[in-house]
């Protein structure tokens, strides 16, 4: 920094520094509500005020929701559009800098009342996406030192606009996996693993094991997310399998087993042209969730790292759920058995770099084990039925 600067330069120069960092900050945030969070954090650290509330527009009720902090706990307000201060902002599009809130006839004094605050000054700019939509407002509450300037109001409209395409990203983001994931259940409940009497138990498992091990291999959050919800999908292939074969209980003939390793292709095949990264990836695992890393599996007799990693994974988490799992076929596994045998196998079924990290992540996955037979319902973790009424 320049010593001859004035406060004034120095000041700018800061903000421009927090501006640059505000833009790349919500770029790299996918999820709406942590996005939503560090927008606020930021706009208040660059505005110099104490609070920051995004409200995003709800086409459906026609209203606008925010999550603010009262007393502990973050909870939902709606404020319908065209009133209070954020209502009247989001009808208008038209910013609004007030010195005193009590004395402005637009301010509704419902949210201080909830959140025993104490409204003072109040700039409020719209959010508008890059076809000029409201979707949303961002309200920057009771500026330290004096009112809100015509300098914040503008730079309160930049962060604006920046912010309205992560929003617009994050939600695009959420809408995309949630249909997703709707396909993902609807396919694995049809497929209905007719031979498996819990089918909600091995899909659990599937998605669990798995997606440890991506974790504890080191792959990215997405990637391990990827993992999580592709994998229940890898044996939807064997809805095209004959009950006569599939439910057979006893050991398979050789003409019978030839029949049976057609489910990585039925699998890959339901799966295929897809578009999401996700489905993309699912498909691969059923294709290839057989493979063995000394090449000698199928349905392609593919090696070591020609077999896709996310395939590398679910086979042993495959394996080891259904060594576990009482089958037609076979009685259950103890699962340190079941472990060991998999520890046995490291580097001719399976991948070592995958086997290790199976081992290390063992205990959590007894842990698991033990959790699932408690009789925990859904079949796949980390997704809230909870709808924040954005779409
Ligand atoms: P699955 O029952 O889900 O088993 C998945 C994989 O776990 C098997 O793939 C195998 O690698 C491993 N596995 C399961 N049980 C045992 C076991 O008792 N010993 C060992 N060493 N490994 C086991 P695999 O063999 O390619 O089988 C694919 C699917 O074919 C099985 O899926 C099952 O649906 C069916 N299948 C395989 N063998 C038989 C059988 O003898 N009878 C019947 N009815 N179905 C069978
Ligand atoms: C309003 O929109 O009038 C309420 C402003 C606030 O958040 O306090
Ligand atoms: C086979 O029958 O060859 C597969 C072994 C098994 O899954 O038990
Ligand atoms: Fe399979």
């Amino acid at each position: 920094m320049n010593k001859n600067s004035t406060p004034r330069e120095r000041e700018l120069e800061i903000k421009m520094k927090l501006l640059a960092n505000f833009g790349s900050m919500v770029s790299k945030e996918t999820k709406i509500d942590p996005l939503l969070e560090i927008i606020a954090v930021q706009v208040k650290t660059i505005l110099g005020c104490d609070r920051c509330s995004v409200f995003i527009y709800d086409k459906k009720t026609n209203s606008l929701w925010s999550k603010i902090a009262i007393g502990l706990q973050h909870t939902e307000v709606r404020v319908p559009l065209g009133t209070g201060i954020v209502g009247h902002v989001a009808a208008s599009g038209m910013s609004v800098n007030i010195p005193n809130a009590y004395s402005d006839p637009r301010f509704s004094k419902e949210l201080d009342r909830l959140t025993g605050y104490s409204t003072k000054n109040i700039l409020a700019t719209p959010l508008k996406n890059i076809s000029g939509k409201i979707i949303g407002v961002f309200e920057a509450i009771n500026k330290f030192t004096r009112a809100f300037t015509d300098e914040d109001e503008g730079i309160l409209k930049l962060i604006s606009s920046l912010a309205a395409s992560a929003i617009e990203n994050a939600k695009l983001y959420q809408r995309l996996s949630e249909s997703q994931l709707e396909t993902i259940y609807r396919l694995a409940t049809t497929a209905e693993y007719r031979d498996q009497q819990d089918t909600a138990i091995h899909l659990r498992h599937i998605s669990e094991y798995s997606s440890l091990i991506a974790q504890s291999m080191g792959l990215t959050q997405e990637n391990i997310e990827i993992v999580r919800y592709a994998s229940p999908l890898h044996d939807i292939g064997k809805v095209g399998i004959a009950d006569a074969i599939l439910l057979k209980p006893g050991k398979l003939t050789d003409d019978e087993f030839e029949e049976m390793k057609k489910h990585t292709l039925y699998g890959a095949k339901i799966l295929a042209n897809a578009e999401s990264d996700l489905l993309r990836a699912a498909c691969k695992i059923a294709a290839s969730h057989h493979e063995k890393y000394n090449g000698k599996g199928y349905p392609n007799g593919l090696k070591g790292e020609e077999i896709p990693l996310f395939a590398r994974i679910v086979s042993v988490a495959d394996v080891f759920d259904a060594l576990c799992m009482k089958r037609v076929y076979k009685p259950k596994w103890d699962p340190k058995d079941a472990h060991d045998f998999i520890m046995k196998q490291s580097g001719n079924d399976f991948d070592p770099s995958v086997a290790t990290a199976f081992d290390r992540i063992f205990p959590e996955i007894l842990k698991l084990q033990q959790n699932t037979t408690d009789g925990r319902k859904s079949i796949i973790p980390g997704i809230s039925k909870k709808n924040n009424g954005m779409f």
